[in-house]
């Protein structure tokens, strides 16, 4: 069998915003979902806020992440046959979350990322850049513990990239959540807390360049 990570081992303090590098293929997609619960890893553990979510089972973890975490994507992910403000508000129905109140948290969640006009918009109406800020709209709403991001900026021009990294450090920061963003951008990433490197199924703390 051929393992992806081996002791990879890192303690992230709550509301620490960290950038995770390292080569194709050296796990980091596998990482996050790992941290998500997305995927399950064979050993090893993963707690988030004390809490050992590799214990979980089906419901409790798919219930668990939809509480507590949110995730940006390389390619966006939004339901194309939802308008802009119903991508956004999607995942506080999921979690009980009544009407009126859904709707007011969503429009809120635009503005944050300064699309509150474009809530009942057609989301193949807007551009690449704006699409990523819908998604990091939708990532936050909910109030996640723990935000998630796996090359982010990855298929967007480099104007709307370089938007989207302080907009998501910016919004984690002021909801008090935890941030692990994958990423390329050696630039971008030490703009963030920590740096991180996976590298032979491990993670090595980088050290930053004076
Ligand atoms: N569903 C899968 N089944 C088998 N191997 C996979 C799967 N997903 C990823 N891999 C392998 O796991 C390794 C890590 O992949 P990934 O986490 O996507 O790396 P990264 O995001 O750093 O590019 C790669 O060798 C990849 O080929
Ligand atoms: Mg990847």
């Amino acid at each position: 069998m051929h393992s992806v990570l081996r002791g990879a081992d890192a303690t992230v303090p709550a509301g620490q915003a960290v950038a995770i590098t390292g080569r194709s293929g050296s796990g980091k997609s596998t990482l996050l979902n790992i941290v998500s619960g997305i995927e399950r890893a064979d050993a090893g553990v993963v707690e988030v806020d004390g809490r050992n979510i590799t214990a979980l089972a089906e419901p409790a973890l798919t219930l668990w992440r939809r509480a507590h975490v949110g995730f940006v994507y390389q390619f966006f992910n939004l339901v194309p046959t939802l308008d802009v403000l119903e991508n956004v508000r999607l995942v506080l129905e999921l979690n009980g979350v009544g009407n009126a109140e859904a709707r007011r948290r969503g429009l809120a969640a635009l503005a944050d990322v300064g699309l509150r006009d474009r809530a009942g918009s057609a989301v193949d109406q807007l551009s690449g850049g704006e699409q990523q800020r819908v998604a990091i709209a939708r990532a936050l709403v909910h109030r996640p513990t723990l935000l998630l991001a796996d090359e982010p900026t990855g298929n967007l021009d480099q104007e709307s990239a370089a938007l989207v990294l302080p907009l998501l450090l910016s919004l984690a920061r002021s909801g008090g959540a935890m941030l692990l963003v994958v990423t390329h951008d050696a630039q971008l990433a030490w703009r963030l807390d920590r740096v991180l490197e996976l590298r032979d199924g491990r993670l090595w703390e980088v050290a930053q360049s004076p």
